[in-house]
């Protein structure tokens, strides 16, 4: 019986061979010819992490989108439908909500590695630019998402966003009422929202990822050394040409992977089925309710994964009559990052061999980020917390205009030729 499942699996390989001769050197090139580092640790689990999510948030979606009616009129119940009366609908609603809030972890996590170890430095510029976009191509796929279900959140959040715009002197006003297609947040909102939500940014989305792992591969992945493995001797046991320090992507990784994916699966459950909105944090008390442009919620705030980037808005003052500034703030907080691998003049990559001023220049640079997303998530009334905010936003511009200085100033330690293992 084996035998013959071996010998059919053959035959359909050979016809498959004879008519796509480029899909087995395709695959080799990318798996079991991909030679990765073989320190890969922890951090290494949330670029494979962040793809799960994506197929979770795709399948689920294309459920959701079954039953989901894309109208001011509709929306809001077709949400309580799919939540009450189609068979697991709660489900398919709870692993496309929590796995929004659960893709931003990940994507933080694998962002932050990249910092730590220096993985935007050459030749990986293009992998975390390409990585950039997709962060902003995210951020926008998951305001979209949020203004779908109608709720008092998706209505009054759309609204202050969208009202942004209207802070661009000159071309501000009719822009806001071109994204919207009205006054105010509507049927021409939800019907563009929904089209942009479920069809063009995620195929956007799917092809920036395609290219991120393309670029990644033709120069090889980082690792937490920041060594070279390519510069380094070569040859294995799998291959004469290979880096030493380099083992195949198949099976190695794709077993640490697996491993790594049940474990996330395992915690996703959890929050899953038994706290799906996260003490309001996942999914806002607020958009229980029906969306209603007569009465505003008493705090208006973004899902957590914005906030960092909200509380730069809130505490910024306008100087002269002039609203932007805060505007100008919170996307220059998101465009500095895409300018780390040419700020960055370290002489080592990975942090394990700098010194303690890029350690205290990092911490300084996590904490405000954190602080901010926690005074952006509150009401934002506090005059002391405004104060603070404004310091935090200081530290975390500052973090990046000096990194120049302080990565030329700070004492590397020596790195090792070859990668090392810790145990
Ligand atoms: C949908 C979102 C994303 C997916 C599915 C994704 C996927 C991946 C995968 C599978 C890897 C290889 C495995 C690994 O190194 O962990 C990787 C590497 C990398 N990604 Fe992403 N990524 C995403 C977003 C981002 C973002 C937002 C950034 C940064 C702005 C980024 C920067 C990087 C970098 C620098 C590497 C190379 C890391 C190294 O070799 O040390 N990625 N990504």
């Amino acid at each position: 019986m084996a035998n013959l499942i071996t010998r059919t699996a053959c035959s359909v390989m050979d016809w498959v061979n004879a008519r796509a001769p480029g899909l087995v050197p395709m695959y080799r090139k990318h798996m079991s010819e991909y030679y990765a580092p073989k320190n890969f640790n922890l951090w290494y689990y949330f670029g494979s992490l962040a793809l799960l999510v994506l197929v979770n948030q795709i399948v689920t979606g294309i459920f959701l989108t079954m039953h989901y009616n894309p109208s001011a009129a509709g929306a809001f119940d077709s949400v309580e439908y799919i939540m009450r009366d189609v068979d697991w609908g709660w489900l398919i609603r709870y692993m496309h909500s929590t796995g929004a809030s659960l893709f931003f972890i990940v994507v933080y996590l694998h962002m932050f590695r990249g910092l730590l170890y220096g993985s935007y430095r050459k030749p990986r510029e293009l992998v975390w630019l390409l990585g950039m976009v997709i962060y902003l191509v995210l951020m926008a796929e998951a305001f979209m998402g949020y203004v779908l279900p109608w709720g008092q959140m998706s209505y009054w959040g759309a609204k202050v966003i969208i009202s942004l715009f209207g802070a661009i002197p000159v071309v501000g006003p009719g822009l806001t009422e071109w994204i919207m297609g009205d006054y105010n947040p509507g049927d021409a909102t939800l019907n563009r929202f929904f089209a942009l939500h479920v069809i063009a940014l995620p195929l956007v989305l799917l092809l920036l990822v395609v290219l991120h792992l393309g670029a990644l591969h033709e120069v090889g992945s980082n690792n937490p050394d920041g060594v070279e493995i390519k510069k380094g001797p070569k040859g294995n046991r799998w291959s004469p040409d290979a880096p030493a320090d380099g083992i195949p992507f198949h099976p190695y990784y794709t077993v640490k992977d697996l491993f790594g994916a049940g474990f996330f699966l395992i915690l996703a459950a959890f929050i899953i089925f038994f706290a799906p909105t996260f003490g309001g944090w996942f999914l806002e008390h607020d958009n229980f309710t029906q969306a209603n442009p007569l009465v505003t919620p008493e705090h208006i705030k973004p899902v957590w994964y914005f906030t960092p980037y909200y509380a730069m808005l809130r505490v910024i003052p306008s100087f002269f009559g002039i609203k932007l500034w805060g505007v100008l703030v919170m996307f220059g907080a998101i465009a500095v990052l895409f300018l780390v691998p040419w700020l960055d003049k370290a002489p080592v990559k990975s942090y394990r061999y700098r010194g303690w001023l890029s350690r205290v220049m990092l911490l300084v640079f996590v904490v405000s980020f954190l602080w901010l997303g926690k005074i952006g998530a509150g009401p934002g009334t506090d005059p002391v917390e405004t104060i603070i905010g404004r310091v935090l936003t200081f530290l975390y511009f500052a973090f990046f205009i000096t990194m120049p200085v302080w990565t030329k100033l700070d004492r590397a330690r020596p790195v090792p030729e070859r990668v090392t293992l810790h145990d």
